[in-house]
């Protein structure tokens, strides 16, 4: 199988080098294409077998898999530009781009007489680039085995969720949005260990083994994340007066409000 990229930026440039790195696709059958020479070389640098171009049509032309990874305001010229080339019986189109419904790409890729593609929505997170993406599939006119197929490249890349096309706002916003959060969560942690005495580097690497434990246990024991408070909460102790604290300075709801302002 063949995958051509269009939009090689932070995304399909990810994506291209977490499929290269993955075994499903070779990476000398991925091709970037992008209108930046920058987007391009920096693929190149990441993994040198990896084909790219600056012609859209050309890329697309030998795909079997196309992926559209450019912003959402561009997608509808890309998707004019690329549309004599494609041949919706053989080739399956993948946006990752947030917020373009299926009708619109349907809208955008219409052919007089011709049945729309396989179609997949795909909302991956930036850890895509480091194979632990959260990624939400969703899709339309395709085949069992074309469902499985992309399921089984996304996996590889970190975990995927098939889900219906109303929840990919939340998708986005708990995981893809959500990864900036974790980050804003684990910045603040750092910021508190220098306080506490540590010098930030360390103070980071502490905070970063912290999560993994979090994570490890929630995914080892299959608990809820107040059972696994609980056990480390002495009544009267040192935790759940850092937690009360915490929820008094609205740590929940910020948590809560931000999620939803993001959908
Ligand atoms: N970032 C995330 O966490 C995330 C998560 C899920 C989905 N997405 C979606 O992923 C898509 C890409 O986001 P990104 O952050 O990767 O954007 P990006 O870094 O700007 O990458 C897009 C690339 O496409 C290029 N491009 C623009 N027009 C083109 C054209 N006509 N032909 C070929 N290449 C073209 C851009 O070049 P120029 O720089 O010259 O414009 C840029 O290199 C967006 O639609 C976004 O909604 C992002």
């Amino acid at each position: 199988m063949k995958l051509t990229i269009i939009g090689a930026g932070n995304m399909g440039g990810a994506i291209a080098c977490g499929v290269a790195n993955g075994s499903i696709i070779e990476s000398f059958k991925i091709i970037c294409s992008d209108r930046s020479v920058e987007a391009l070389e920096k693929v190149k640098q990441m993994n040198p077998t990896i084909r790219t171009t600056s012609d859209n049509k050309e890329a697309v032309g030998k795909a079997d898999i196309v992926v559209i990874a450019v912003k959402p305001w561009l997608t509808e010229t890309v998707l004019h530009e690329i549309k004599p080339l494609l041949d919706y019986k053989n080739q399956i189109i993948v946006s990752i781009v947030a917020g373009v419904t299926f009708e619109e790409l349907i809208k955008f890729l219409e052919k007089e007489q011709e049945a729309p593609p396989a179609l997949f929505r795909l909302i991956p997170n930036i850890a895509i680039g480091a194979q632990s993406s959260m990624t939400f599939i969703s899709a339309q006119h395709a085949s069992q085995k074309q469902i499985d197929y992309i399921v089984s490249i996304f996996n590889e890349l970190g975990a995927t969720l098939m889900v219906e096309e109303r929840q990919m706002a939340a998708g986005t916003a708990l995981a893809s949005c959500g990864i900036a959060y974790a980050l804003r969560y684990i910045r603040a942690a750092t910021e508190g260990g220098v306080e506490l005495g540590f010098h930030p580097e360390q103070a980071k690497n502490i905070v970063l083994q912290t999560l993994k434990g979090a994570v490890a246990l929630l995914q080892a024991n299959g608990t809820h994340p107040e059972a696994e408070i609980d056990k480390v909460s002495t009544p009267g102790g040192i935790t759940i007066r850092g937690l009360n604290e915490m929820e008094h300075a609205g740590f929940t709801s910020a948590v809560i409000r931000g999620l939803k302002a993001s959908k």
